[in-house]
């Protein structure tokens, strides 16, 4: 027997960066927690059966938000630290890292991570782990929601407790790789100054030869550019260290990608490579704006991230938020069409799920959250400003629910 339900409430379903159907009295009609079905209520329940469970709920229905670029072994110190990227990273964040060896806090962590994201509205992204690969099948585990996991590899600069070659265990990476789950598994470079040019290459190698999704990190910083200068004094940029190890690849999302010539917006264009746009990050960190303009210009492929813990919020709504305003303050209007479309399909796109993720198009998994109701007379563009503003922790509660395959999950 198929589990039928309809859900009627208002409804928008973003389809691109410029476009979102918007229905007031809506409905969608799920099978087995998959999407057949949506419309203005009148229309979906013609041709349907008239004895299904019908959930009637008050607020707007929308995706559950895609988030692309997070850490979720720093989600328990999330905002806690800023400053300068690279004494960040040393002083904080590889200390609070390190001690993920311990498989219960790793547990623990995981659960709490998993939760507090759906509560927030987020029912898939992609996430670095720490190098433990005990950790990373934890959080394989535990998964609630659809993630692409991997654990950061390190082998150079960085103290020996994260370095450690037997935590990391190429042979459990190899044996990810060849089960069945490895679309779950992201081949995760820390970023360039923790590997070398060939461990880099062979990197690269492997996400060809298995065509793996990979994540780092590129030009956050003009310290860690000044950095990967002197490490990697024979390549020309940043960019072309990764790109020479051919790293990068359409199923390659690349964090921040602030501080970039020409060239290199050029090079990330032809390899078809994604950008994870982390404003409250960069802001956080007190990195420079990422150019949107550049993106734009050079027509590169983005989707939106929260960046925990340098971000100090899991909420991809503060994520929107700050996206909006930062870009705002430098003269680019962003449209509610767009950063809806970021923060949901943009994502399921980046992480090869659009075919059954990102929106609420049938033939897609019925993964939703429920926003605030929009008043009578207010314009959609009213109501999502609305949603979007106030304080973090109001934007971290503002979902009023989160359904993951039609099943109620926070
Ligand atoms: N670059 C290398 N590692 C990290 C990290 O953990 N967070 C951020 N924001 N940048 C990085
Ligand atoms: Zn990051």
């Amino acid at each position: 027997m198929e589990n039928k339900k309809i859900f009627r409430a208002s409804i928008i379903n973003p389809r691109n960066h410029a476009v979102a159907d918007c229905f007031v009295d809506g409905a969608i009609y799920t099978e087995d927690g998959i999407i057949k079905k949506i419309g203005y209520f009148s229309d979906v329940i013609k041709g349907c059966e008239n004895n299904i469970e019908t959930v009637e709920l008050d607020g707007v229905l929308m995706p559950g938000f895609a988030d692309v670029h997070l850490h979720w072994v720093q989600h328990q110190v999330r905002g806690k630290y800023s400053g300068e990227l690279l004494t960040w990273l040393k002083e904080h964040i590889w200390p609070e890292e390190a001690s993920y060896i311990d498989t219960g806090k790793a547990g623990q962590a995981a659960e709490e991570f998993y939760a507090d994201m759906l509560r927030a509205g987020t029912v898939m992204g992609m996430s670095y782990s720490s190098p433990h690969a005990a950790a990373t099948e934890i959080a394989m585990q535990k998964m609630r929601g659809d993630w692409i996991i991997g654990n950061v590899l390190m082998a150079i600069n960085a103290p020996n407790d994260l370095t450690d070659y037997s935590l990391h265990d190429p042979i459990l990476l190899n044996e990810i790789m060849m089960r069945n789950d490895r679309h779950h598994y992201a081949l995760t470079p820390r970023f360039a100054p923790n590997l070398s040019t060939e461990i880099l290459s062979y990197l690269g190698m492997i996400a060809v030869q298995t065509s793996s999704f990979v994540q780092t990190h590129l030009a956050e910083s003009n310290a860690e550019i000044a950095w990967v200068k002197e490490l990697f004094p024979d390549a020309e940029s940043y960019t072309q260290v990764y790109d020479k190890a051919g790293l990068l690849t359409p199923k390659t999302i690349l964090g921040h990608c602030i501080e970039m010539n020409d060239s290199e917006w050029q090079c990330l264009f032809a390899r078809g490579s994604w950008v994870a746009h982390c404003p409250s990050s960069n802001e956080a960190l007190g990195n420079n704006r990422m150019p949107l303009e550049k993106l734009q210009e050079y027509h590169i492929p983005y989707a939106l991230a929260t960046d925990v813990g340098a971000g100090p919020s899991h909420s991809m709504l503060h994520v929107i938020q700050r996206f909006i305003a930062i870009h705002r303050k430098a003269g680019i209007k962003i449209s509610f069409q767009e950063a809806l479309y970021r923060a949901t399909l943009a994502g399921a796109e980046a992480m090869n799920r659009d075919a059954i993720a990102g929106n609420l198009c049938p033939g897609k998994r019925a993964d939703f959250i429920l926003l605030p109701s929009k008043q009578k007379n207010q314009s959609w563009d009213g109501w999502f400003s609305e949603c979007i503003g106030g304080t973090m922790s109001e934007l971290e509660e503002r979902p009023q629910g989160t359904w993951l395959a039609s099943e109620r999950a926070a």
